[in-house]
């Protein structure tokens, strides 16, 4: 699957979004390397900290659907008046992301023109990873 059609996906997943606080709908598609596609929408909660992001909805369906194979991830973001804003995962997706992905796993993220791609292991340096 391409970079865009991938990213149509997260777009599509971004509709679901409940975000009733922020007015900020994410949309996430992850891709595993057999050419299945987990989305995810962000989740938000009165209680703001049980707010779920978009990445990890979408990281947790894969892991409780049995995945562990992945190797892109895309996302986008709108603001309440629809205009895209480029998202990175914030830093609490990166680090449930390095749990499951190596850090070669793409990340796309998009200013609704363009698709900007980054490294999980570039977004997320000296990483906590072992005890
Ligand atoms: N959000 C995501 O879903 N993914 C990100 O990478 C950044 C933030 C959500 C959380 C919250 O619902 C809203 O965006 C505003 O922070």
């Amino acid at each position: 699957m391409d970079d865009q059609a991938l990213m149509k996906l997260a777009e599509k997943a971004a509709e679901k979004s409940y975000s009733p606080y922020s007015h900020f709908s994410v949309g996430a598609a992850l891709l595993c390397s057999d050419g299945a596609v987990y989305t995810g929408c962000n989740i938000e909660n009165v209680s703001f900290s049980v707010t779920n992001c978009a990445e990890r909805t979408a990281l947790f369906s894969a892991i409780a659907d049995g995945r562990r194979d992945f190797v892109k991830i895309a996302v986008i973001a709108f603001r309440h008046d629809g205009r895209i804003v480029l998202t990175p995962p914030c830093g609490v997706c990166r680090q449930a992301l390095l749990e499951f992905c190596s850090g070669d796993l793409d990340i796309l993220m998009t200013d609704g023109h363009n698709i900007t791609e980054a490294k999980l292991n570039s977004l997320m340096p000296s990483a906590f990873c072992e005890f």
